[in-house]
């Protein structure tokens, strides 16, 4: 071994499989950044109901597949803009999804959708566990096509040794939608979930299940995972549940954040320190169309030391860094408008650290 090979920058550079990321908290080397240039207004469609606020949906019935209001689409590709340089800034790869048309009205034999939405939020709709990019079938018919902006970054990730797991293909037809078991949008009538509702510890994932997340699609993903993965479902307190990352981050081991009223205690932290985020300082009147200001408590992690957090939200910057966390402060209110922050944002592709196991399941 060279003194080179010995000195600890060079075993924290040593390389990596071209996906590589179990955790939501190891140290980061490359992510995608989603992009919403282009993106459109999405179309109705009733399962939207319970998830999105409640001014936003008479302008999704009108305005779907229409151009998104250009002055605010602009300050949120701006922010994006900001968060990549940060990023790089932090040793960090960034790679961004292809430009694809988002106005482009599509259809099946079965229904139409008058445009797709943007590219914006890979979370939702891809997950890496270990060396596998895994892609959602997500229920919202608008998304139908959304994988087409990332599918060359898979193409590459699968040509330097990725596994690629699409999953089945959802038909989206009026039978998946209209009132699942316990009044969930979704019924089992085809596996469906957003990657979003997952979040990553290791060798074990957990899952809420949600207005776009079924049990059917829970237990297609634990089977293709197969045995060397356990996935646990949890309770969370969110009658609009769509999406598990504003209501649970893991920032390191033993470490959660959690939205004060969601959160439901499950024995899978036991031994975790579990802490109340604090409320957002988003101003009443911010412009929302699909979330919750809650996203405030959507953050990235660098490592486990280290988190990105929206500047304007001192209350959270102050209960961190009180916490033993480095905050890395970015402006992004603009893209809180258009559906999520940080993690929403982001697919963490590369990290270091290999298939640790973290919760109490056995
Ligand atoms: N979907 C999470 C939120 O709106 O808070």
């Amino acid at each position: 071994m060279t003194n080179d090979a010995r000195h600890p920058d060079a075993r924290a550079r040593a390389p990596l499989p071209a996906v590589n990321s179990y955790t939501e908290w190891d140290p980061l080397r490359e992510v995608v950044v989603g992009s919403l240039l282009g993106g459109v207004f999405p179309d109705w469609q009733e399962s939207m109901e319970r998830v999105v606020p409640d001014a936003a949906r008479p302008v999704f019935r009108e305005l779907g597949g229409a151009p998104l209001p250009a002055g605010l689409l602009k300050a949120a590709e701006e922010e994006l803009e900001g968060l990549v340089a940060v990023l790089e800034g932090h040793g960090i790869t960034v790679v961004r999804p292809d430009a694809v048309d988002h106005e482009v009205p599509f259809g099946t034999p079965h229904w139409s959708a008058r445009g797709g939405l943007y590219a914006g939020m890979p979370r939702d709709l891809l997950m890496v566990v270990g060396d596998a990019i895994i892609e959602a079938p997500m229920s919202w018919r608008c998304r139908h096509h959304e994988v087409d902006a990332f599918r060359s970054l898979i193409k590459s990730y699968f040509r330097r040794g990725a596994r690629w797991l699409p999953a089945p293909r959802p038909q989206l037809t009026d039978e998946l939608y209209g009132g699942g078991a316990d009044g969930w949008a979704v019924t089992e009538f085809e596996p469906v979930f957003d990657a979003a509702d997952f979040l990553r510890f290791g060798r074990d994932l957990v899952v809420q299940r949600s207005h776009v997340t079924n049990d059917f699609g829970i237990d297609w993903l634990r089977r293709a995972l197969g045995p060397g993965f356990g996935v646990t479902v949890v309770e969370t307190d969110d009658p609009h549940a769509m999406h598990i990352d504003a209501t649970l981050a893991p920032l390191a081991p033993g470490k959660l954040l959690v939205h004060p009223e969601r959160y439901v205690p499950h024995e899978v932290f036991a031994g975790w320190e579990v802490r109340p985020a604090p409320p957002p300082t988003l101003p009443r009147e911010w412009p929302m169309y699909f979330c919750s200001p809650w996203v405030s408590m959507n953050v990235l992690s660098l490592d486990p030391e280290t988190v990105v957090v929206e500047r304007q939200e001192q209350p959270l910057i102050e209960a961190l860094t009180e916490w033993g966390f480095r905050c890395v402060p970015v402006d992004f209110r603009h893209v809180y408008t258009f559906g999520g922050s940080f993690h929403c944002v982001t697919l963490d592709t590369v990290r270091e650290g290999g298939p640790g196991r973290y919760l109490g399941v056995p």
